[in-house]
């Protein structure tokens, strides 16, 4: 991953960006990076602030992208806190895809794209060195930061490119049991659309385990629930 490698210094989206080059025929592997995005894309048209030149936007052209794939990118963020929190936290990871250290959000990552022409765009946004003033009022108080050296910011993107490489390609057995042990959510009360129960972890599918109150099994969808702050 990361040949070819284009940065922008200030661009809307890395994602918007990345879509544009994958239907134009870029390659598996291509990356778009940028040091500051002007209309950076969260999950459920939620906005995503990138501050600039202390938090990762990062968006990988993928063909064939594999179906747990925003678990492989949620553990491939968790070594790269691992390997560089300064507060040596263990990472946790509340399904699908929102990487927490103490219960605070440090990455969001937001897969799209075509599946059925083959390729889809993963896009992570990683706190490496944020001050938390930097962030919307509304999530400062749910976001967190690995450390607060931006000269760190390099080293997040080679580990993170790394890890991801890693974890795309290691089999689904090996991936869930990974994700599983990171499991923010096991044994917590869930509310959805549907109802609510307890989550009762991670289907082999990737999909979300739910017990409920009667002790049927419900099994969600990334998108189907809103899951409040940990
Ligand atoms: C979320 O809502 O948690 C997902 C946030 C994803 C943000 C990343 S930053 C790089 C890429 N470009 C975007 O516009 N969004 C993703």
């Amino acid at each position: 991953l990361g040949h070819p490698r284009l940065h922008h210094r200030s661009i809307g989206s890395t994602n918007a960006r990345a879509q544009e080059l994958a239907v134009t025929g870029a390659p598996h592997g291509t990356v778009v990076t940028a040091r500051e995005q002007t209309a950076g894309r969260g999950r459920q048209g939620r906005a995503w602030t990138t501050p600039p030149g202390t938090a990762l936007a990062v968006s990988v052209v993928l063909r064939d992208p594999p179906p747990l794939l925003t678990l492989a990118a949620a553990l491939a963020v968790a070594d790269v806190a691992v390997a560089l929190d300064r507060e040596r936290r263990e990472p946790a990871i509340k399904w699908p895809n929102d990487v927490l250290l103490d219960g605070r959000k440090v990455a969001g990552i937001l897969a799209e794209g075509r599946l059925q022409e083959g390729w889809a765009v993963l896009g992570i946004g990683l706190n490496v060195a944020v001050d938390p003033a930097a962030l919307p009022p509304e999530v400062r108080e749910r976001a967190t930061t690995l450390s607060r050296d931006p000269a760190e910011l390099e080293r997040a993107l080679e580990l993170l490119l790394e890890a991801l490489g890693r974890w795309l390609d290691v089999g689904d057995e090996d991936l869930l049991a990974a994700y599983r042990a990171r499991d923010a959510l096991l044994g917590r009360p869930i509310d959805w659309s549907g109802g609510h129960g307890t989550a009762a972890g991670i289907a082999d599918d990737g999909r979300l385990r739910i017990r409920t109150g009667t002790g049927d099994e419900v099994l969600l969808d990334a998108g189907e629930v809103h899951l409040g702050a940990l």
